[in-house]
């Protein structure tokens, strides 16, 4: 078997911890919600039982309301903060308060797609459970039916440090009686490549504003530190809705279909509020100021992946990707490499990060920009043999970053090399 495949295969093996997979050792040593989605993808290609098993895993923890939270605390590992006490969810198994980007829709049918009779049947068992994952989305982060998905913290984006979150974050007012607390992640992986302690300080105090009001989505919504809407969780909401749409058809859940296509009309025609005229392209913006960020980011390219976008609007964004797709050999970078606040080391402040790059592949194959999807796939995959499965990337030089063995990075490989791993597999490696 080819050595990187082998090696992206065990990776994912030694992170099992019997039945869910941890993203890697120490950094994140729980289930994380769109890191098990992409994990399962992973999985799948070389073992269909476990990979349903890690989804099955992960919606164990959907709460009674629909959510799916963004991680999943099976045990307490002093290693991490914010650990179970700090959430205070009240909730078995105990879990973190707001969500992450709804991937998971998106992965099952492709899972589905590629798959057979089992695959379709355990996709039947799960529909339910997805059709409340996205009507919590719309009710409780649109609830005034706005067609714009909000979020109410930047880890809910999964891009936690993104430039894009600044201008919401400058309004948190960090409270005298914050608890006191000890980071872990910086014993972990070098600081200069995580977020800033100030930024950690408002991280905490909207954790504190949630566990306060008993997580209480329509309190934090309309009073919380923090609202935002992303391009990232605004558009792989649509695609995933698209997808599960899709899925409907496919299964035979004809009663579902009206109200998914509810969703996916109402979330289209509410992309257009995010599309920043000074920029020509899509940017997060402030919920309650209404204030636009000032850059492309991979969030923004996914514009693709889920379809939006009137003729002269995707010919802008194509643009955007062409341009910042010369500037790094590594796929797309998670914040314009030609803006004074990239950083290309820290984190979600330029790195380029695989799971994004497989996203942004999709979206620009559908969108019939097959050069530049070429381009991404094989940037993808040579970073990833030349580096290995790094957390993320130095789009300047493709230095691996953050945390290393990563569950992720080595399932966005497999599945970008799912014929040799089909392949090596039926040869008996
Ligand atoms: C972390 O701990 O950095 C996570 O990204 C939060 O989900």
């Amino acid at each position: 078997m080819a050595k990187r495949i082998e090696e992206a295969i065990n990776i994912i093996k030694m992170n099992d911890r019997g039945g869910y997979t941890v993203p890697t050792n120490r950094l994140y040593p729980y289930q994380w919600n769109w890191d098990s989605g992409f994990t399962a993808l992973g999985i799948w290609h070389f073992n269909k039982w476990r990979a349903w098993l890690e989804i099955m895993a992960l919606l164990d923890a959907q709460w009674q309301d629909g959510m799916i939270p963004h991680i999943v605390f099976r045990h307490n590992d002093p290693d991490y903060f914010p650990g179970p006490a700090i959430w205070d969810t009240n909730t078995e198994p105990p879990t973190s308060g707001h969500s992450q980007p709804p991937v998971l829709a998106s992965i099952i049918w492709r899972i589905v797609q590629m798959g057979t009779e089992y695959d379709k049947r355990k996709a039947i068992e799960v529909f339910p459970k997805l059709m409340a994952y996205h009507r919590w989305f719309s009710a409780a982060r649109d609830p005034k039916n706005s067609g714009v998905i909000s979020i109410i913290h930047p880890w809910e984006s999964g891009r936690d440090n993104c430039p894009d979150w600044d201008i919401g974050m400058r309004n948190i007012v960090v409270p005298d009686n914050l608890e006191s607390y000890a980071r872990r992640d910086t014993s972990h992986v070098d600081s200069d490549q995580r977020p800033t302690q100030e930024q950690y300080d408002r991280f905490i105090t909207i954790v504190k504003f949630g566990r306060e009001c008993g997580w209480d989505n329509q309190t934090i919504h309309a009073e919380g530190p923090f609202l935002m809407a992303d391009p990232g969780v605004q558009f792989i909401f649509l695609r995933a809705s698209r997808d599960l749409l899709a899925m409907a058809q496919h299964l035979g859940m004809d009663m579902a279909v009206d109200e998914i296509r509810g969703w996916v009309d109402r979330v289209e025609a509410g992309s257009d509020f995010l599309w920043n005229e000074e920029v020509g392209g899509y940017c997060a913006r402030d919920l309650r100021t209404g204030q636009f960020s000032d850059a492309i980011t991979n969030a923004s390219t996914l514009s693709f992946f889920a379809d939006v976008g009137s003729p002269e609007q995707r010919a802008s964004m194509a643009a955007h990707c062409r341009r910042i797709l010369d500037a790094s050999s590594f796929g797309m970078p998670s914040w314009d490499p030609d803006h004074p606040a990239f950083e290309s080391q820290r984190y979600w402040r330029g790195p380029v990060w695989a799971i994004m790059n497989h996203m942004v592949i999709s979206g620009l194959e559908d969108a019939g920009l097959a050069d530049l999807a070429a381009r991404v796939r094989r940037d993808t995959i040579n970073l990833i043999d030349e580096r290995g499965m790094a957390e993320y990337f130095d789009p300047r030089d493709g230095d691996g970053l953050g945390g290393m063995d990563f569950s992720w990075t080595a399932a966005i490989y497999l599945d970008l090399n799912k014929t040799e791993v089909a392949a090596s597999l039926a040869a008996g490696g």
